[in-house]
């Protein structure tokens, strides 16, 4: 090695050259982030189905040899779509009928009729890909809107809306065969997001009394990978399990890497002939214990850590508790103040389900726990909307303006809870927080 300075001072100058140019290179250049022979991918959605799958078409497209881009359809306007020569949408449909978070700025701007004006997209040629389930009754229901968006601007349509039932496999083959028809091939190394063996090692009934009072049944399971090290993920993320009819079912994983394994809250389903759901079938009884199923963790955004460092409010009802359980433990370590609002049955059936969270309140961990159980004789039952409103002004007065809220259970009792709040702290108060990422839901 040279000791010369020369040498050492001549290396450094070719070195900043050489970053100096390739940053120049590589700098984001404003107004051209679509090259006008692209094909734009835009994604709407809130579990991560449309997101992997336009993925997916990104990749099969570049492979192809295509101009492809991805980007969320929350950021994209009608610049962008008319930059590109051709647009393909995947949108899921959340909640009852409504749009993925990720799609909230797009939809506000563009299909509430805030705005009024319908742009001119006349040279643009798109398709859209819907995903849904036909249980819902606004089935498809967002991809259907940005269709007739599109239709309504001029936009040609390259092929009629393919809807997607429950991920229907012939449905998606439609869409692999319209991406043949742009110049797509398959894409030669497989998606790295393929199901891993995962073994059930213990499971708990935690309300094993409810069984007689017809009160369904609710297990925690422990799982761990059978090959390989335990994978990492972010509180809030997912557990997807593929069923052997090729379905997937997601549950909010309820523990965090640090404790060694996957924790799922999973609560009993059975239809009107008494069969068990899918997925909780399988979960609850099909596998025995020490057998396996196969999963993947799956990053769920919409529900990681909300934004800010002040007050935490926790509300779940049920498995919810899942959901909000890593992020109050991250809470109770980083020092965050949390206050818990939790919805169960009955406290003698359930009392299983809420000791973990009676312990964090008894030890003095959590600013506050407040349970609220439905099923109290002489009609005192409650839900959590009514711990909300029972305590509205401590609740706005605690939270202030920099609070965080973040909320999982069914998408019933989430509208319940978005009215009570709303209620409680102010017509406007959960928009701004939902605008500044300081309000997370997570509902099924
Ligand atoms: C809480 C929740 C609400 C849903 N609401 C609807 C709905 O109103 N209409 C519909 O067609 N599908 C609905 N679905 C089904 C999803 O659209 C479907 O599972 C989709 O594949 C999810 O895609 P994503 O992971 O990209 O969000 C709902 C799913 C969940 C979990």
């Amino acid at each position: 090695m040279t000791t010369d300075p020369v040498h050492w001072i001549a290396a450094g100058a070719i070195l900043l050259l050489w970053l100096l140019t390739s940053t120049w290179w590589l700098r984001p250049r404003r107004g051209a982030a679509v090259p006008g022979d692209a094909t734009l991918i835009l994604h709407a959605s809130q579990t991560g189905q449309a997101l992997e799958l336009a993925q997916m078409t990104l990749r099969r497209l570049l492979e192809g040899g295509q101009h492809a881009v991805m980007m969320s359809l929350g950021q994209a306007g009608p610049e962008h779509l008319r930059a590109s020569e051709q647009v393909l949408v995947i949108a899921s449909t959340t909640g009852v009928g409504e749009a993925p978070d990720e799609a909230r700025a797009f939809v506000a701007r563009h299909l509430s009729g805030k705005d009024g004006e319908t742009p001119d997209l006349s040279g643009v040629r798109y398709a859209v890909l819907a995903l849904g389930d036909r249980k819902y009754a606004d089935y498809c229901s967002f991809g259907r809107a940005i269709d007739d968006w599109l239709g309504a601007a001029g936009a040609k349509a390259l092929h009629e809306r393919i809807e997607v039932d429950d991920l229907a496999p012939e449905s998606l083959a439609l869409w692999v065969r319209l991406l043949d028809a742009l110049g797509a091939v398959e894409a030669s190394a497989p998606p790295a997001t393929l199901y891993h063996p995962w073994r059930i090692v213990a499971r708990e009934h935690l309300n094993p009394a409810g069984d007689e009072k017809d009160v369904p049944g609710l297990y925690r399971i422990a799982l761990q990978p059978e090959d390989g090290a335990l994978p990492d993920w972010q509180a809030g993320d997912l557990f997807e399990i593929s069923t052997p009819t090729g379905h997937r079912r997601d549950y909010s994983v309820g523990s965090l890497p640090d404790e060694g394994g996957v924790t799922l809250y999973v609560r009993e389903v059975r239809d009107e002939q008494g069969r068990r759901g899918e997925g909780s079938g399988l979960l609850i009884e099909a596998v025995p214990v020490e057998g396996l199923l196969s999963a993947r963790l799956r990053d769920h955004a919409p529900f990681h850590r909300a934004a800010g460092d002040g007050p935490l409010l926790l509300i779940a009802a049920g498995s919810g508790f899942a959901g909000v359980r890593p992020h109050a433990i991250e809470a109770m370590r980083a020092g965050r103040p949390v206050w818990l609002i939790l919805g169960e049955r009955r406290p003698d059936i359930d009392a299983r389900t809420i000791e973990e969270a009676q312990g964090w309140a008894d030890a003095g961990r959590i600013a506050r726990l407040d349970l609220a159980f439905s099923r109290l004789p002489d009609g005192r039952g409650r839900y959590v909307q009514h711990a909300i409103a029972a305590d509205g002004a401590a609740l706005a007065a605690w939270l202030g303006a920099d609070g965080a809220i973040m909320l999982c259970g069914g998408l019933a009792m989430g509208k319940s809870v978005e009215a009570a709040l709303d209620g409680a702290l102010g017509d406007g108060w959960l928009d701004a927080a939902r605008a500044a990422g300081r309000y997370h839901s997570d509902l099924y």
